[in-house]
């Protein structure tokens, strides 16, 4: 039986924050924003991340009432209502972000 070459390779991390009207509105969801920057680079799309853990934004993920979103894959893990404590706090829980900036 053949085993499936992909089943060994570790899944990168990709973070997505959506800046779309919802989430952005009144432009409560640049702080995240500024934040993620500062802490991981420029958000980048697929195609040209490195490294374990890269970051892009989005125009709506489809739970605007619930917004601003930010959402973890593979894990899938999602922050709703989310502020900058509350990103802090699941960048150090996801990721081992430093919680100093
Ligand atoms: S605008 Fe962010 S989920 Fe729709």
């Amino acid at each position: 039986m053949k085993s499936n070459p992909m089943s060994d390779t570790p899944k990168r991390k990709r973070l997505v924050l959506c800046m779309g009207a919802h989430c952005n509105a009144g432009g409560r969801a640049q702080p995240l924003y500024d934040h993620l920057r500062a802490q991981l680079g420029d958000p980048v799309p697929a195609f040209m991340a490195h490294g374990p853990v890269y970051w892009e934004t989005a125009n709506c993920l489809s739970y605007c009432g619930a917004g601003p979103n930010c959402v973890l894959y593979p894990d899938d893990v999602w922050i709703h209502h989310a502020d900058l404590p509350a990103l802090k706090a699941f960048l150090d829980e996801h990721l081992g972000e430093d919680d100093e900036g």
